[in-house]
């Protein structure tokens, strides 16, 4: 009698330790994700974690109480931060309490991408959200199959892209279609098995309503790189920017990210000291409401010269002059 309660004993004990789950949703370990504004932790509600401490970047947060009545009723056992993440490979460690103590930990290595053009090494897959098992974990609280009506609202509050993605507008420079949550102008509502693919290929979308811009670019002798290869959106975020145009970086920045070359040779002119040109300052001569910068000399996009000088000038001199007047 007593020999079999003892070997039922450990597997009842088994069974009644407390499993608790704790995992990071968003960014998911392994993955790459871009430019986003958050980091998503799912806590787990059988049984209960009452806190939780986030770690990334070399800091750690305090303990984030979530076991209020009120915090459960609007979110149950999701976490959603602003996290502020640093560019580049990192990884977020969390770990659970309940009565106090630890009692479950999980981690996530991930790549940022700050801006276009930037690439993760391959063993970061891209994160993708809109897939129909990730949607399922949303759906008890956020409309996930919005009707086509509602995707024509234009303002953050109506329109069902709105309630998690109204941060990425929330910057001086807004592109006009998304400013207006036109979103499935340009992202597909039917593709599959990921939703919201952009519709056609990029300059093809782009040229949908700048169709005069891109001709113009390329009417000209020599074209931009980029350009010529058919992308807009390594130097416009086709959502919203803090930088002029919707760049993705500032000017400089995002020039010297593929012509690194230019901060370590004596561009243009070569003065007694052996420095180049000065390649920014707060005025630029030949357009006095904007900084003085790369594209105060190059135009951004192609021109009549092979160093695309600005205004379809050709001749070096006639460069020079167009700030140096004498
Ligand atoms: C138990 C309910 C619940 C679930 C499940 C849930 N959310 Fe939320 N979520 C909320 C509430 C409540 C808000 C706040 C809404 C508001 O402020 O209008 C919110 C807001 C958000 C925001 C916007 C944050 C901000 O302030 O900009 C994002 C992003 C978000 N949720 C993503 C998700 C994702 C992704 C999932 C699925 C993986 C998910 N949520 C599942 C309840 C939930
Ligand atoms: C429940 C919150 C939620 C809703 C509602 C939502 N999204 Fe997302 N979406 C996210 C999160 C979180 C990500 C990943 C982080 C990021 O990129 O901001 C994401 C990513 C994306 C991506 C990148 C590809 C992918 O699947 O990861 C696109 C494109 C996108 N959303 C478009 C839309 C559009 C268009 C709508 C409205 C029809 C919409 N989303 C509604 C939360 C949501
Ligand atoms: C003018 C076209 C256009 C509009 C309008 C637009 N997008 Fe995009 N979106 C794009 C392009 C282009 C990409 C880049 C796709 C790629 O890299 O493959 C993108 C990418 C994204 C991504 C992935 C992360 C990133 O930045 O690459 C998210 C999330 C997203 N869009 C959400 C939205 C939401 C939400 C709206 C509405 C407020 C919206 N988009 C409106 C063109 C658009
Ligand atoms: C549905 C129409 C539409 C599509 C598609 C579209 N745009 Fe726009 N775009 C606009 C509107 C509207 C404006 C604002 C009006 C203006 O300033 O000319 C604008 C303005 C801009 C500006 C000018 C910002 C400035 O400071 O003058 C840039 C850059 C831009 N779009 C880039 C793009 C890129 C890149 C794409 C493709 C990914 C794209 N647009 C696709 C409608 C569109
Ligand atoms: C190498 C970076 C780069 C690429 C690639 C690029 N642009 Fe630009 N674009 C810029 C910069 C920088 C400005 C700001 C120039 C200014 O305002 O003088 C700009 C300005 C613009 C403007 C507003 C000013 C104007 O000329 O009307 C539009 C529209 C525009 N770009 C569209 C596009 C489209 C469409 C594509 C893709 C075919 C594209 N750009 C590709 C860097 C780029
Ligand atoms: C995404 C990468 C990328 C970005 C960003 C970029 N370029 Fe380029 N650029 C190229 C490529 C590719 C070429 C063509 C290949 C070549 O001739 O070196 C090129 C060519 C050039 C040339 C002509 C080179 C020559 O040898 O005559 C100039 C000038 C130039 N870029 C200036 C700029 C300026 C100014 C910016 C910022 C507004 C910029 N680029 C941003 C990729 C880029
Ligand atoms: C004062 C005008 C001026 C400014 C500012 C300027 N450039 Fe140039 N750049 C030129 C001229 C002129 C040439 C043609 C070659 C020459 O005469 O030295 C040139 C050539 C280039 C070339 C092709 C040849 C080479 O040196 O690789 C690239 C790429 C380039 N510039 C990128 C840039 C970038 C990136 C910036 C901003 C950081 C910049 N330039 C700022 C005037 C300028
Ligand atoms: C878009 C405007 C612009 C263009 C075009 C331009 N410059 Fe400049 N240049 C400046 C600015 C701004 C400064 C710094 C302020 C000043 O000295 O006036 C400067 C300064 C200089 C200086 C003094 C450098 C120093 O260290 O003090 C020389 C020399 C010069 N430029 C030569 C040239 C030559 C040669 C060209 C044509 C190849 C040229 N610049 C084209 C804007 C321009």
């Amino acid at each position: 009698m007593i020999k079999r309660l003892l070997s039922i004993l450990p597997v009842l004990m088994l069974v009644a330790a407390p499993s608790f789950a704790l995992e990071i949703l968003y960014p998911a370990d392994g993955t790459s994700i871009v430019r986003s504004d958050f980091l998503i932790i799912k806590a787990g509600n059988d049984p209960v974690i009452e806190q939780i401490t986030v770690e990334f970047g070399g800091a750690k947060s305090g303990k984030i109480d979530i076991s209020g009545a009120e915090y459960r009723k609007a979110f149950g056992d999701m976490v959603i931060l602003e996290p502020g993440f640093e560019p580049g490979a990192d990884t977020i460690k969390v770990e659970g309490f309940a009565g106090g103590k630890p009692v479950a930990r999980t981690q996530a290595e991930f790549f940022y991408i700050d801006r276009p053009g930037v690439t993760a090494p391959t063993k970061f897959a891209p994160y993708v959200l809109h897939t129909p098992e990730k949607e399922e974990l949303c759906a008890a609280c956020h409309n996930m199959q919005p009707s086509p009506e509602s995707l024509d609202n234009e303002s953050a509050d109506k329109n069902p892209c709105g309630a998690c993605h109204a941060r990425r507008l929330n910057y001086d420079y807004v592109h006009g279609p998304a400013g207006v949550f036109q979103c499935a102008y340009c992202h597909d509502v039917k593709s599959a098995p990921v939703k919201y693919a952009t519709r056609v290929e990029e300059i093809a979308l782009c040229a949908e309503c700048h169709e005069h811009k891109i001709d113009e670019f390329k009417s000209r002798q020599f074209v931009h790189g980029p350009i010529e290869a058919g992308l807009c959106s390594v130097c416009h975020d086709s959502h919203a920017s803090a930088h002029f145009g919707q760049l993705t970086a500032a000017v400089n920045d995002l020039c010297m990210g593929c012509h690194s070359k230019v901060d370590t040779t004596s561009h243009v002119v070569r003065g007694f000291s052996g420095k180049g040109h000065p390649l920014e300052g707060p005025v630029d001569p030949s357009t006095p409401d904007r900084r003085f910068s790369c594209i105060g000399c190059h135009d951004p996009h192609g021109g009549n010269s092979s160093a695309y000088f600005q205004r379809g000038i050709s001749a070096r001199m006639e460069l020079c002059q167009m700030c140096h007047k004498k």
